[in-house]
């Protein structure tokens, strides 16, 4: 099923030995529209990105994964794609890609494309051919379905975006399938010649020379056959179809033949990874397994979801110990084979100093915190942009502040549909809102942050003026210095890169505990993630022959043997000597 006959046999196995290059890497996410603006229309665009790649360079960043740029309607922030092989307008042309593309690599950076290939926007020519007509060609590359009883959809899933997972087309009178907006159909990966583009499309960007991919919730992309109802939910008129389009039969099949047709013999130098909601640890180990020939890392969504009551728009407080015994597991069961991705934040979440730390007085302690934490674990880090600043969540008054289709369309359901109090629903939809990771970049004080000339698309967080890019790279103690110091930390020691990984201390509900060690070396990392001071249970600590090479107080204790507790917030990195050092 390929244009390229030598790409049909399966890639010869990996030279076992080598180390790939992202598991020593740090990842940066930009999502365009918000990160810098160039041509005074108010939306970031690529000459944007390009006049800011010096700074990624000196943050230490390895590879940039660049949300979706392609020509799209923008139903979904670009994730409706109109033509796979093209450049919005509104983020520039093709060239404009390639000078980036070349200027990236330049700084010895890499770039990941964002394939979104469960769907694509309705206004596809794949997605006008096939609703054109019952006997079209491209009918069968999209899930179309009578209904079986007039006036209801062929089965109870429900949208990831409210309402029904199906939409009745007048054209021909039959439901298509849309697992979220109903301007995003999905594709039918039962369908070899679907898979054929697809794959054809991927060869087509990593022959332009970009590195690899993030792959768009590509666990979804089979489905138990027939499209069965699911569980009923109770108080929804819906069923949960997650069991039934999430880590499907023909999975591990799929990625493979992905693998193989594209990845190749190309598989040392590139970086496949999959966004996988509802993916088990198990089942991640499967994936990342290298001898699987799969993916290199998975977006997984367990420890993302701890404060999630029935969904995001019911937030919880979180516990600690929840967040703790879902990383340990992970770390735990991918091991020595798997491999994880590690985030906080991403362009679907907020931001995680208002989330889970304090945006207030310990603003600055307690990103970097979070930042500690999270790059002390195995895998590979991503800093969604701002976060290296310690951006916080936007400022969601009334109804008009939230852009996001999946908030807009929740607000709609709720209280236009089912009459819910207008005031209680904003007031639920504001803490895990995805408009929160959205607000521009702060690059400066000025009055647009240093992100455009013009009226941004959406509001820049008034905060700008305290919390930003050019005030924190002169300040040696600011969020943006410890990232950097993260980052470097994680480049030049291979025990932080490379070494096992353990949780300690998991019941405990303020204290968050790493063990890492790598042939003889050690590293301990304890942090306080809570706004009161933590007695350490079992003090003191003995950890011979470790000294503190990290903290986010300027007077921590220089041995764990001197640690007795922990003040607010405080973060801090224990190592061993190098060896020879
Ligand atoms: C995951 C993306 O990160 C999100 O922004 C998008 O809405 C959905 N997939 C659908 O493409």
């Amino acid at each position: 099923m390929t244009d390229r006959p030598a790409a049909a046999a399966p890639a010869p196995p990996a030279a076992p030995a080598a180390v790939p290059w992202w598991k020593r890497a740090v990842a940066y996410q930009i999502y365009p529209r918000s990160f810098q603006d160039s041509n005074g229309d108010g939306v970031g665009d690529l000459r944007g990105i390009l006049a800011r790649l010096d700074y990624l360079a000196w943050l230490g960043v390895d590879v940039i994964w660049l949300s979706p740029v392609y020509p799209s309607p923008q139903a979904d922030g670009g994730y409706d794609v109109s033509d796979y092989r093209d450049i919005d307008p509104l983020f520039g042309t093709l060239d404009d890609f390639r000078d980036l593309l070349a200027a990236v690599h330049e700084r010895g950076m890499r770039l990941l494309m964002d394939i979104v290939v469960n769907h694509t926007s309705d206004e596809h020519p794949w997605f006008v051919e096939s609703r054109s007509g019952t006997d079209n060609p491209r009918r069968d590359w999209y899930h179309w379905r009578a209904a079986p009883t007039p006036g209801r959809p062929p089965n109870n899933w429900g949208s990831r975006f409210s309402g029904s997972a199906w939409q009745l087309d007048a054209a021909t009178g039959e439901y298509y399938l849309h697992l979220f907006a109903v301007q995003q159909p999905d594709l039918n990966w039962e369908n070899p010649r679907v898979r054929a583009a697809v794959y054809e499309m991927m060869r087509w960007w990593l022959d332009l020379g970009v590195d690899g991919f993030r792959l768009d919730v590509i666990n979804f992309i089979s489905k138990v056959p027939g499209l069965p109802d699911g569980e009923p939910i109770e108080g929804t008129p819906y069923g949960d179809g997650r069991p039934l389009y999430t880590n499907g039969p023909r999975m591990h099949e799929f990625f493979q033949e992905m693998h193989r047709e594209v990845v190749a013999d190309r598989d040392a130098v590139l970086l496949i990874v999959g966004e996988t909601p509802k993916i088990s640890a198990e089942q991640a180990l499967l994936v990342t397994d290298p001898a699987a020939g799969e993916l290199d890392m998975v977006f997984q969504f367990e420890h993302i979801t701890v404060d999630h009551g029935r969904d995001r728009w019911d937030p919880q407080p979180l516990r600690l110990s929840r967040l703790k015994r879902s990383l340990a597991h992970w770390q735990d069961t991918l091991a020595e084979t798997g491999w994880n991705s590690l985030y906080w934040e991403n362009h679907d979440q907020p931001r995680v100093v208002s989330r889970w730390g304090d945006d207030g007085a310990y603003r600055v302690a307690s990103a970097k915190a979070f930042g500690t934490v999270l790059h002390s674990h195995r895998g590979t880090p991503y800093v969604y942009q701002g976060q290296e600043i310690g951006m916080t969540n936007a400022e969601l008054a009334g109804l008009d502040d939230f852009t996001d289709i999946q908030s807009r369309n929740h607000y709609a359901d709720a209280v236009d549909r089912l009459g819910a109090d207008p005031d209680k629903t904003l007031r639920s939809m504001r803490p895990l809102a995805r408009d929160n990771g959205r607000t521009p970049m702060q690059w400066s004080a000025e009055p647009r942050a240093g992100f455009s000339d013009a009226p941004p698309w959406m509001a820049v967080n008034p905060n700008h003026r305290d919390v930003n890019v050019e005030d924190q790279r002169g300040d040696r103690d600011s969020v943006l210095a410890h990232y950097r110091e993260l980052i470097r930390l994680r480049h030049s020691r291979d025990l932080i890169a490379l070494g096992s990984c353990r949780l300690t201390h998991l019941d405990h509900e303020q204290l968050y505990v790493l063990e890492r060690a790598y042939r003889g070396e050690r590293a301990l990392v304890v942090a306080n993630l809570s706004g009161t001071p933590a007695e350490l249970p079992d003090a003191p600590w003995r950890h011979p022959g470790l000294t503190l090479a990290l903290s986010n107080y300027p007077d921590s204790a220089p041995t764990p043997g001197a640690l007795r507790s922990l003040r607010p917030w405080e973060a801090l990195v224990f190592v061993s000597a190098e060896p020879g050092g």
